[in-house]
């Protein structure tokens, strides 16, 4: 055997003893929560795709600068290099024919808040910041409070004698 082979050699050994001392517990139980059930080992059938909700009423921003969520299916709707089917209806031109609200002002802009004459490259691809919602039980718990919210608690913290 050439020489030059055994630090190929030592490298494999090396990590084959490595990998026999992994030792996954496999039966060990799932995490709860996002995994339905089962152990780390097992894969079980996906859950079935919830339903988009569709029902046409824009919703509240938690903050102004969250992109609201978009309220109607999606579903078929093409965005690639060849078109982009939600500027039929949300672009400059388009929103007057379909009265769909503009995309405002930002997704003109490029990264130095410079304005654009056309639609930004980054935020071309809608999907990327506005998601449709689905008709399902929340995974995890939430208890984010508005800033409405937060300044009521103030106030009513600072009225106290
Ligand atoms: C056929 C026209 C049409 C197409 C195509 C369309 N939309 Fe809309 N969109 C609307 C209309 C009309 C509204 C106003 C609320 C409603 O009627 O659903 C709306 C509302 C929205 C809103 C909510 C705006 C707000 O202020 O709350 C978002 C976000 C949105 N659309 C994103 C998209 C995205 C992303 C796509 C492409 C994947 C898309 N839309 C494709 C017509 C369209
Ligand atoms: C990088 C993230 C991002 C991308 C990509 C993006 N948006 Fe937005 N969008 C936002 C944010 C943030 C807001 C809310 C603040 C604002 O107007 O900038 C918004 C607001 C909107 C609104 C409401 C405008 C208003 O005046 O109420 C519509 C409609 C909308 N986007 C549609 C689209 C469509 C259609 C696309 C794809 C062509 C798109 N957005 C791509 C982040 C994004």
């Amino acid at each position: 055997m050439s020489l030059r082979l055994l630090p190929l050699l030592l490298l494999a050994a090396f990590g084959l003893a490595i990998a026999g001392e992994l030792n996954y517990p496999l039966d060990a139980p799932a995490p709860d929560g996002r995994r339905p059930g089962g152990t780390l080992s097992q894969t079980l059938p996906a859950p079935v795709l919830g339903n988009e909700e569709n029902k046409d009423l824009r919703r509240e921003r938690n903050y102004p600068e969250q992109p609201p969520t978009i309220p109607h299916s999606i579903r078929g709707y093409q965005v690639d290099a060849n078109g982009n089917k939600c500027l039929t209806c949300h672009s400059r031109a388009g929103s007057a024919r379909s009265q769909a609200p503009m995309i405002s002002i930002t997704h003109y802009m490029d990264r130095d808040g410079q304005p654009l004459a056309a639609v930004s490259p980054r935020r071309y691809f809608c999907t990327q910041c506005h998601v449709t919602q689905q008709e399902v039980k929340p995974l995890v718990g939430n208890n984010f409070r508005n800033i409405d919210h937060l300044l009521e608690d103030e106030a009513a913290a600072t009225a106290k004698p």
